[in-house]
């Protein structure tokens, strides 16, 4: 399918979506639909995966100054934004685009790589941000259970969803909800076999949370390969809206049209900012892990189930159905992530500051004991 017959289809699928209610779903929209209509002012938000401190005092510096120049569209900020994200990265220019968040780029992809034929082939639990978009498009979704062993993703079992054809496989290592990793073996295996006009699609949005090695590498062979960042994890800036994507020039240039490509000037100077300061990364990394290290010591000394995580969210084993869990601490003015349908007794908790962990820690303990 050429792109102007795609395109065609977006509008009239669009038409139906309005008519019909089908959405997109990003985290924000998703986080909003479970728990936090109402949400009481000054309560705990650990149910969004968002970093609790907020963007570096350089970005915020740099934002407020920019903010100051807003009257003008400021289109060049997403330019420079790219050149820095690929010389952070050592990629080439050509392989690294700015855009609003990395909501963006991913409905974009699929949007541009499901049609007829062309299913979204995704984890479960997984993100389920561009099964909205796979929904819009009428497209088949399959759905692929993370491997029992590691929670990782189960490539073989991904591969032979799509039986052959060509998908636009969809990866995000470390998973959101599990904050599980899927090797970089498994990542080479799927790119590798693959059928040939399938694209992966890796989302990185919570690599800076590990050590583990990027998928950038894979980016530049034969193969369709896109690698998703975002500056609303790590970098705090879930609001101010900044993510990248790296691609072939060719997989960039086709996701292009799907979108209006308006990004906030402020976002995109927040976010090469916070490229450049030294050690950020490291220290936040840290910061969540010593907070994760100790919830899952207190969970154990309880001993509450949940998946180990390397990430800034945790799957805690509610004992319960999680959307009571979920409910019963959201009355406490504690608003915890989502469940997913294929684990409904686990509600993901996202890595707050150790006083919002305090008073996560006090909730539960007081909801369990009052069951
Ligand atoms: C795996 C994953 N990808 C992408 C996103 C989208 O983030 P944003 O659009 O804020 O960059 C999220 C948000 O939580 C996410 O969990």
């Amino acid at each position: 399918m050429g792109n102007e017959q795609r395109v065609s289809m977006v509008r009239r699928r669009g038409f139906l979506a309005a008519i019909g209610g089908v959405a997109f779903f990003n985290e924000a929209t998703l986080a909003q639909n479970s728990y936090i209509q109402g949400a009481a002012e000054g309560a705990v938000m650990i149910n969004a995966n968002e970093f609790p401190l907020g963007p570096c005092a350089e970005a915020l510096e740099a934002v407020k100054a920019t903010a100051a120049n807003g009257g003008r569209y400021l289109f060049g900020e997403a330019f420079k934004l790219a050149g820095a994200g690929a010389a952070a990265e050592g990629v080439a220019a050509s392989h690294c685009a700015a855009f609003a968040g990395s909501s963006d780029p991913l409905h974009r992809a699929v949007l541009a790589y499901c049609g007829k034929g062309m299913p979204l082939v995704t984890a479960s639990p997984g993100y389920e941000s561009p099964e909205g978009a796979a929904a819009f498009l009428g497209v088949p979704v399959h759905r692929v259970p993370l491997r029992q062993s590691d929670y990782a993703h189960d490539v073989g079992a991904m591969l032979s969803a799509a039986a052959g054809k060509p998908a636009l496989f969809y990866v995000t290592t470390p998973n959101n909800p599990t904050g599980t990793v899927t090797p970089m073996g498994d990542l080479e295996r799927l790119v590798k076999e693959m059928a040939a006009g399938s694209c992966a699609l890796i989302d990185e949005a919570y690599i800076h949370f590990t050590e583990v090695p990027s998928a950038l590498k894979l980016i530049d062979g034969e193969k369709d390969v896109a690698v998703l960042r975002t500056f609303s994890k790590i970098y705090g800036m879930a609001g101010l809206r900044a993510g990248l994507m790296y691609a072939r020039p060719e997989v960039l240039g086709r996701i292009g049209p799907y979108g209006v490509g308006f990004v906030p000037a402020t976002g995109m100077v927040g976010a090469r900012v916070s490229l450049g300061v030294k050690g950020l990364v490291a220290e936040r990394r840290a910061y969540v892990r010593k907070i994760r290290e100790d919830l899952c010591q207190w969970l154990d000394a309880r001993q509450t189930g949940y998946i180990p995580s390397v990430s800034n969210k945790i799957m805690v084993d509610a004992g319960r159905p999680g959307r009571q869990l979920a409910g019963a601490l959201a009355r406490e003015r504690v608003y915890v992530g989502r469940s997913w349908p294929s684990m409904p007794n686990h509600v993901r908790v996202t890595i707050g500051t150790p006083e919002e962990m305090a008073a996560f820690k006090r909730a539960l303990a007081k909801v369990y004991s009052a069951a």
